[in-house]
């Protein structure tokens, strides 16, 4: 079943530039999709489109089977929950309150405005928290806690809001080897186990290679490569890292490299 749907899609900014290009993708239920690409490749753009952070300038989303529009967008961004490389928390909240508001967004407005949590929402929160290990940390404020752990409670609020889609923008960009390794694991778990829809972006050769089902690169805003991570040979890999002077971007581990 296609959950994501992209129909020539395209996104100029006001300032001109193109950062993406007519760009048609089918995304299928349960699989985990990595968006690999060079920092200004146009991966953020791309993610942010699919939930409508961004409006398209040309082309059609679809999601769930329905066109993204100004009237659905709210309703359908509940199901597309999204994941940040700064994690996006509220520093000043403690761990189990981050978590909670991925509630409001099942909530009546006048809730969400003061912050009220229905009890049966605490408890979606707490065993989200359970999910990522943090069931200890509830009670402390978010900014208290390492980058690792705070990304932790970013996908714990991700798992509160019960979504069939995890949007994660570079989840790992901040986080040192072993950590993105832990979290990039989380959210292949969250995938396999729940049945839940992933697309990550990242600009880690090893790691898409490692958790993607399927790996889609892109480069100036064009896909470039779009298979399993078996099918990704040297060549796609120069196509995806190349830079528009010709160069190789060499900030890539490259673990094909000759
Ligand atoms: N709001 C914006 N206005 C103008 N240009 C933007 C804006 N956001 C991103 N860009 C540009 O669009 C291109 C793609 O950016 P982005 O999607 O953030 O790439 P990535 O996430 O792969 O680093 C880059 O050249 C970037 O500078
Ligand atoms: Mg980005």
């Amino acid at each position: 079943m296609t959950l994501i749907q992209l129909n020539q899609v395209s996104k100029i900014y006001p300032n001109g530039l193109e950062a993406v290009k007519p760009t048609t993708i089918t995304i299928a239920a349960g699989t985990f999709t990595v968006i690999l690409g060079s920092s200004g490749a146009g991966k953020s753009t791309l993610l942010r489109l699919i939930n409508g952070l961004e409006t398209t300038t040309s082309g059609e989303v679809i999601v769930l089977g329905e066109k993204l529009t100004s009237q659905n967008v709210r309703r359908l961004r509940a199901q597309t929950a999204m994941v940040f490389q700064q994690f996006n928390l509220v520093g000043r909240l403690n761990v189990i309150t981050n978590v909670a508001i991925a509630r409001l967004y099942y909530s009546p407005w006048w809730m969400s405005m003061l912050y009220l949590f229905r009890q049966q929402d605490i408890n979606i929160a707490r065993r989200a928290l359970a999910r990522v290990n943090l069931t200890s940390k509830a009670w402390q404020r978010a900014d208290t806690l390492s980058g690792g752990q705070q990304q932790r409670i970013g996908i714990a609020r991700v798992i509160a809001q019960q979504p069939k889609i995890i949007l994660a923008d570079e989840p790992v960009a901040s986080l040192d080897p072993v950590t993105s390794e832990e979290i990039l694991t989380l959210l292949q778990e969250i995938c396999r186990e729940d049945g839940i829809t992933v697309v990550a972006s990242l600009h880690q050769v090893e790691l898409a290679m490692q958790f993607a089902d399927r790996i889609i690169g892109i480069n100036s805003g064009t896909v470039v490569f779009d298979g399993s991570p078996r099918q990704l040979g040297r060549d796609n890999l120069r196509e995806i890292y190349r830079r528009q002077d010709g160069s190789i971007d060499e900030s890539i581990n490259l673990a094909f490299s000759d």
